[in-house]
C-alpha cells in the first residue's frame, strides 16, 4: 500500500509508478485529508509493502504528510517492509530523518529512504523558479530509469544509499530552515486571484487543506495555507498569483509525456 501526497502531480506520477512495478495499490493522501469521513484506517494482507510518496517541502517532510502519519491506523501490521520515496527538485536534506521519526512515534520501521529529482515547483522565493522545458524533460526520463533501480532495491529488501541524494549543508537546511519554514508558511498566505479568473473552482478543488473557497465566482483563502502551491501551479490561466514575487515565474503541472514525439498528453 502506498500512500502519497502530491500538490502538483509529480509524486502521485512516482506513487503510480512503482505501484505498478511493485504491484501495490495507492492510497492520495490530499483525498484522504479532504474526506471529512475518512478514518485513516487501512487493512494491510500478509504480502503487501507500507510506502510513503511525497515531495520534499524545505528539506523535510510536508505536514500534511506528518498530519496523516499521525492520523494514520494500520490494521494487521506485522513487521511489514516500510519504504518511502521523496521527489525533489534539487535535493532531501535529512528529509528521511523526519520521516523515520514520524514514523517511529506509530511503531513503523522505516527501511530505507530514496529521492528522485523532479522538475522543481518552488517559486515564491527570489531566485528560484520552474525548471526550462528541456530541463523538465530530461528529469522526468531520468526519473524513469531511477525508479527501476529504487522498485529492485524494495524488492530485495537492501538499502542503496546511493538512492538518497541529501545535498550540501543538509543538517542546516533540516534544522534550521525545515522549522522557519514550517513556523513562518503557515495560515494565510498573500494569495490574489486576477480578473482572468475563469471562475472554474479547480483551486478550491486542488487545496488539500480545504482553505480555498468560492466567493462571488471567485476564489478565497482562508488561514490553513500550507504553501503547497498547488492552487497557484493548477490553474489554468495563471490568474493566481503570491504577492508580486511570482509575477514573472513560471507554473508547472506534471504532464505525461507522449514518448514517441514528445508532446504531453493531457
Ligand atoms: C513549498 C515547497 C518547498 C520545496 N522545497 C524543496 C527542497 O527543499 N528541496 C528540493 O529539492 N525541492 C523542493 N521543492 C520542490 C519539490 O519538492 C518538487 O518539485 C516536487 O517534485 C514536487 O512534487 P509534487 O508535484 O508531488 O508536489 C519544494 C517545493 C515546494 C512547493
Amino acid at each position: 500500500m502506498i500512500f502519497y501526497f502530491s500538490a502538483t502531480g509529480n509524486s502521485k506520477w512516482v506513487a503510480e509508478q512503482l505501484a505498478d512495478i511493485l504491484g501495490e495499490n495507492t492510497v492520495s493522501v490530499n483525498e484522504e485529508l479532504r474526506n471529512s469521513k475518512s478514518n485513516y484506517t487501512y487493512s494491510l494482507s500478509d504480502d503487501e509493502r507500507i510506502g510513503f510518496v511525497f515531495p520534499v517541502h524545505s528539506w523535510g517532510v510536508p505536514s500534511l504528510m506528518l498530519r496523516f502519519i499521525k492520523r494514520l491506523k494500520l490494521n494487521n501490521y506485522n513487521g511489514h517492509q516500510v519504504f518511502s520515496v521523496c521527489t525533489c527538485g534539487d535535493d532531501a536534506g535529512y528529509t528521511n530523518k523526519i520521516l523515520e521519526d514520524a514514523l517511529k512515534g506509530k511503531g513503523l520501521k522505516l527501511e530505507s529512504c530514496h529521492t528522485v529529482q523532479m522538475p522543481n515547483t518552488y517559486i515564491v522565493f527570489p531566485f528560484f523558479d520552474v525548471d526550462d522545458k528541456a530541463v523538465e524533460r530530461q528529469k522526468v526520463e531520468s526519473a524513469k530509469y531511477r525508479i527501476r533501480k529504487i522498485s529492485k532495491a524494495i524488492v530485495d529488501g537492501m538499502e542503496d544509499k546511493s538512492l538518497y541524494v541529501k545535498g550540501s549543508m543538509a543538517a542546516l537546511k533540516t534544522s534550521l530552515i525545515y522549522p522557519l519554514f514550517k513556523k513562518y508558511t503557515f495560515g494565510q498566505n498573500p494569495f490574489r486571484v486576477s480578473d482572468a479568473c475563469l471562475h472554474c473552482g479547480l483551486c478550491e478543488k486542488t487545496c488539500p487543506t480545504s482553505n480555498i473557497r468560492m466567493e462571488d465566482g471567485k476564489p478565497v483563502w482562508g488561514n490553513q495555507c500550507v504553501q503547497c502551491l498547488a492552487c497557484i501551479h493548477h490553474c489554468p490561466v495563471r490568474a493566481i498569483e503570491y504577492g508580486k514575487i511570482t509575477e514573472k515565474k513560471g507554473r508547472y503541472v506534471f504532464k505525461e509525456m507522449d514518448e514517441k514525439n514528445g508532446d504531453v498528453t493531457i
